[in-house]
């Protein structure tokens, strides 16, 4: 029987960092939902259709092939129609259009068999929104993991300067504040704890305190 780890959290929770640090410490697979959604966004952008535009949304992902790949360093890849788009999902745009498709059901549903099927075959540290409540709701430890909108713009604000890209911080404020209104107020699979999971605020932690608590409680509850 494979075991999986949920963790879900705000936006620039740390998440991802983290869940990859722990999933090599424990030699699990990581998943990182939110590519899927970012791919989702990232071809309605590129199709020039609008992040709110239900219809056109939902016939876009009637012909599209979505697909987790890991590549030789065993590090996730997210195919769009077989193409690696990966490299192309992280910018504030896409964030944006991710978090509007993910409000819609269908598209919510069209890639809940795909993540459950990576933890019937793979022990999983598995990140999102809805993994804890929705996706694996039997998943055996679940996190919430969370930290300040400040701390978290500031986070995600020095990863994006990091890798060139020209932002300021308080654009990234708001979107970080825009989309914790969105993801947690839509009508299906709203972002929120659930009801087993332990909840980690990490904004007086830096990274390594914040991996070495989510090993312990994992360690603690496996
Ligand atoms: O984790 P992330 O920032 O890459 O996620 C991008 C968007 O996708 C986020 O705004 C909400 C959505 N998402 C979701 O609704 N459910 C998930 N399991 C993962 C992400």
């Amino acid at each position: 029987m494979n075991i999986a780890i949920a963790i879900d959290g705000p936006a620039g929770a740390g998440k991802s960092t983290i869940a990859k640090l722990a999933a090599k410490e424990l030699s699990f697979i990581y998943v990182d939902t939110g590519a899927l959604y970012r791919a989702i966004g990232l071809c309605a952008y590129k199709k020039g259709i609008g992040s709110k535009d239900v219809p056109a949304i939902l016939d876009m992902i009637k012909d599209i092939k979505v697909e987790l790949a890991f590549n030789d360093r065993k590090e996730q890849i997210v195919l769009l129609n077989g193409e690696d788009v990966t490299a192309f999902i992280r910018t504030p745009e896409i964030s944006m259009y991710a978090s509007d498709v993910s409000a819609i059901p269908q598209v919510r549903a069209f890639l809940l068999d795909l993540q459950r099927n990576m933890a019937k075959t793979n022990n999983v540290i598995m990140d999102g929104r809805d993994i804890g409540t929705v996706v694996l709701p039997d998943a055996k430890i679940k996190i919430f993991l969370t930290a300040s909108p400040e701390v978290r713009a500031k986070r995600r604000y020095d990863e994006l300067i990091e890798k060139g890209m020209d932002v300021n911080y308080d654009d990234v404020l708001k979107d970080v504040v825009t989309r914790d209104y969105n993801d947690s107020h839509r009508d299906v699979a709203p972002l929120k704890p659930a009801d087993d999971s332990v909840v980690v605020d990490t904004s007086k932690l830096d990274l390594e305190q914040s991996v070495a608590k989510l090993i312990s409680i994992m360690k603690e509850r496996m």
